[in-house]
């Protein structure tokens, strides 16, 4: 079992890398894979509409000029998908908006690519917003079939500068049991 996490933000080891490694550490104790993914800091094209995903239904996007179809195989290959976003401006990082669209469309185009596996998101902020980046990682999941485990609180970790997440202990606990409850339920559903 494999759960492959991106990790949104352009600072490789800053507060959404060290939420990810949270959950990550749970996962690992259940004998589950883990692979991060650098989405943060690279070139990733927005969605053009130009709805190729739809006439072509090869599961890919016709934007061959990035690595979103690699990031589209890794999902297809993976039991479960981690989206791990800084808050910016009450919202996701540029490069999860530009994931969440173009994999969003290519999924649709071809039937729900990543329907019932599970999906979490993770997110990190310094004060406010947090609520609309869960919610907006959250729609991408649940609008395509995705099976979504809750944990003690919104996934959300407070902190400015890097490593500041590590101070806050409800937000701790809560990505440990977010990566506890993604545990359970990927052994459970792989029955
Ligand atoms: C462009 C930009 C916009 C931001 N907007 C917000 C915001 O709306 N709300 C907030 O609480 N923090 C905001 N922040 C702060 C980050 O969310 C915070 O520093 C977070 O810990 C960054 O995670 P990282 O260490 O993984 O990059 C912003 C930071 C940047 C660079």
């Amino acid at each position: 079992m494999k759960v492959i996490a991106f990790n949104g933000s352009p600072r490789k080891e800053g507060n959404t890398y060290q939420a990810i490694q949270i959950v990550f550490d749970e996962l690992k104790k259940e004998g589950i894979e883990t692979e991060l993914i650098q989405l943060g800091g690279k070139q990733i094209h927005g969605c053009l509409a130009c709805y190729k995903c739809f006439e072509n239904k090869d599961n890919k996007c016709s934007i061959k000029t990035d690595e979103l179809n690699d990031y589209i195989d890794k999902m297809l290959a993976a039991d479960g998908i981690i989206i791990g976003s800084p808050v910016y401006f009450s919202n996701v990082s540029s490069e999860v908006k530009a994931l969440i669209d173009r994999a969003g469309l290519v999924s649709r185009a071809n039937n729900d690519l990543f329907k019932r596996k599970v999906g979490a998101a993770v997110v990190a902020m310094r004060r406010a917003g947090g609520c609309p980046t869960f919610a907006a990682i959250n729609f991408f999941f649940l609008i395509g079939q995705m099976i979504v485990p809750g944990s003690t609180y919104w996934n959300l970790g407070v902190g400015r500068q890097p490593g500041d997440i590590q101070k806050d202990e409800e937000g701790i606990e809560t990505f440990r049991n977010l990566g506890k409850n993604m545990a359970w339920l990927l052994k459970k559903i792989s029955l």
